[in-house]
This record gives structure tokens, C-alpha cells and sequence, in this order.
């Protein structure tokens, strides 16, 4: 039996083969790898430990935070800040960056994450996951601040997600294609079970959040029109619809099966460009979905090339099968 690959073996190979990682960004994504093992025993107790519900306090989006979030929110921040691989962290948690403390060595990379995705799939037991994403220090940058993590996401040099469902499984790109790996508990390891993921570049699958029609823009309106008129409309075939409510069960779907995602910008907040946040969610799964052969758009322009202004800005995402991305950017430039 062909000895199985866990991650630790993978980065390995990465680093000594195409030389596509350092040494500190094996040691860091590794560490991330291990924080995750640990927000899924967390995730997993449920109501058998203390982990449901409200933690009684607001983060800087203005949400109520869930107590998941700042336990995964501490777990990733203790994991990470002893390496020496990492300059500062920053978190859909935290409101300004988090600089590693003098007393550890300070390494070459910026780490961002989004904790807890799905926080309010929390109490209902319904797939929830964590994100990440790994920009490098500039050169001289001194003492880190908010400006240094403000890099488009074509700059990143790895990103994934955890998805915390059925399985427990971490997807991983370090910039030549995308990696799955399921957690074997028996010996807590991530084994590779998915090599070089391929998304289908047409489907016949949208995921969006069908109660927000009235708010959206007219392309989007119109493309999702087309989708439910299906066989006997423009299209010319019935499509399916699917939203969990967290974007990494969403995107994993897409990643598995191929699909559309979109949040796009409507007109409830029309001063915020969309939901979902740029630098640790939109970025590193619009790297993820290109690295597997997909697309993804703003509306108006590829979002790993929108240089970020704020650390918690907002942007519209629609991503997934480069067909339907490609469809929908031309109703967008039609529409302007
Ligand atoms: P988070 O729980 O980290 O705030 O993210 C939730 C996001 C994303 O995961 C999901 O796609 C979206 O919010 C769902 O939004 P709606 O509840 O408005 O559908
Ligand atoms: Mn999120
Ligand atoms: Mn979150």
C-alpha cells in the first residue's frame, strides 16, 4: 500500500523540490494546520463544553461575536506568535493588527484570518470552517503596521480554509494549484486526499442569498432571472441553487463540484461595496478558486487585483466556474 502523504510531507516536498516555499512558511502553515485540529475539538464539543452561543461583546464589523469566534480568534493568535515565523497577525476579530511580541524572534510573514467563518451555523450545527491567508513583510518595513498588510491579493504566497463538516479537511494553495487534506483523528494528522483540484469551468449550480433579490444591481438581477427561468429561457437548462451561509462550505462545494458564488454589492447598505471582507475572505478564496481554475470578479474587476485601503474593507464577490464569472462580468460591463 502506497505510503499515504500527510501535510507536513507535502510542504516538505514543496520546500525542497520546487522551491516554492521557505522553510518559515513551512513552519507557518503547518502551526495554522495544528490551530485548526484544535478549533475542530472545540467545534466538535458543541454543547458538551462551553463553545455555543454569544459571547456577549461586538467586533469591529459591528457583529455580535459568537464565543467560537474569540476562542478560534485566541487559539490562532497563542499558536502562531512563538515561531518566529511571523511579523503580525490580523483578524476579522481583532480591530487593528497584532504585532508578535518582542520577546519571540520576528519572522517575514503577515498571517491573516477570519477565525470562525459561518458564525451563525454555530448553534445549529450546520458547517462552519476558518480561513487564512499569508502576505510577506515588506522589505524595511520597521515597525509593522496597519499599511503593510494592505497588499492586493495577488501578492499573497498562501492561503486556505479549515472546513469544520462531515469531515474536518484543510485546503491549502502556496501558488501551484490546490491541495485537500483530511484530518485523520486517529493519528492527527492531515493526510492528502486531493491533489491539483480542477473546478469545472461551467455549471449549472448558483449560490446566493435568494431573500436579498430586491436589494441587488441589474446584472446580477439578470443573471439570476436567466438561471430560474431555466431549459426554456436564455440558458437553456435548468439550474440547481444551494447556500449554506458559510462562505467556506460555499466555496468548498465550488472547489468539489464546481458552482457560482456570489455576495455581490446591493442597495441595503449602499455606501459598503458588499458582505464579505477583502483581506481575509474574499482574498485568499479568490486566490484558492484561480489556483484551481476559476475566476473571480468584483463585478467590474478581478478581486485579487483591488488594492486594499482599509484592513476590514468590503467588496462583492462573485466567484467560482470561469464560464459563469466570465458571463456575469460581461453583464456587469453591459449594464455600466
Ligand atoms: P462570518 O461568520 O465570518 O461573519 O462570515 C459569514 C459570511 C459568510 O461566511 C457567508 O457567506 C455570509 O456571511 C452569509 O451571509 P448571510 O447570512 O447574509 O447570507
Ligand atoms: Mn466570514
Ligand atoms: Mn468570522
Amino acid at each position: 500500500m502506497t505510503p499515504s502523504v500527510n501535510l507536513t510531507r507535502y510542504l516538505v516536498e514543496k520546500e525542497r523540490g520546487q522551491g516554492a516555499i521557505t522553510a518559515q512558511l513551512r513552519l507557518l502553515i503547518e502551526v495554522v494546520a495544528r490551530a485548526c485540529k484544535r478549533i475542530s475539538l472545540a467545534v466538535n464539543k458543541g454543547a458538551l463544553g462551553d463553545v455555543l452561543g454569544a459571547a456577549g461583546s461586538d467586533n469591529v464589523q459591528g457583529e455580535a461575536q459568537k464565543k467560537l469566534d474569540l476562542i478560534a480568534n485566541d487559539v490562532l493568535l497563542e499558536a502562531n506568535e512563538w515561531g518566529g515565523h511571523l511579523a503580525a497577525m490580523a483578524s476579522e476579530e481583532m480591530d487593528t493588527v497584532f504585532p508578535v511580541s518582542e520577546r519571540y524572534p520576528r519572522g517575514e510573514y503577515l498571517l491573516l484570518f477570519d477565525p470562525l467563518d459561518g458564525s451563525s451555523n454555530i448553534d445549529v450545527d450546520v458547517t462552519i470552517g476558518t480561513i487564512f491567508s499569508v502576505l510577506q513583510l515588506p522589505e524595511n518595513a520597521g515597525e509593522v503596521r496597519e499599511e503593510h498588510f494592505l497588499q492586493a491579493g495577488a501578492r499573497q504566497v498562501a492561503a486556505g480554509y479549515c472546513v469544520y463538516g462531515p469531515q474536518t479537511q484543510l485546503v491549502l494553495t502556496v501558488g501551484q494549484g490546490v491541495a485537500v487534506f483530511t484530518l485523520d483523528r486517529e493519528q492527527g494528522s492531515f493526510v492528502l486526499t486531493q491533489n491539483n483540484v480542477q473546478i469545472p469551468p461551467s455549471t449549472s449550480e448558483f449560490s446566493i442569498n435568494m431573500s436579498n433579490l430586491r436589494h441587488w444591481a441589474p446584472p446580477v438581477k439578470r443573471y439570476i432571472d436567466e438561471c430560474l427561468q431555466g431549459k426554456d429561457g436564455p440558458r437553456g437548462r435548468d439550474f440547481n441553487m444551494r447556500w449554506v451561509g458559510s462562505m467556506v462550505a460555499d466555496v468548498h462545494r465550488i472547489l468539489m463540484r464546481g458552482g457560482v458564488f456570489l455576495y455581490p454589492w446591493d442597495q441595503r447598505e449602499p455606501n459598503k461595496p458588499g458582505k464579505l471582507r477583502l483581506l481575509y475572505e474574499a482574498n485568499p478564496m479568490s486566490f484558492l478558486v484561480e489556483q484551481a481554475g476559476g475566476a473571480a470578479t468584483n463585478g467590474k474587476q478581478r478581486i485579487l487585483d483591488i488594492t486594499p485601503t482599509s484592513l476590514h474593507e468590503r467588496c462583492s464577490v462573485i466567484l467560482g466556474s470561469r464560464e459563469e464569472v466570465e458571463l456575469l462580468q460581461r453583464y456587469h460591463a453591459e449594464s455600466a
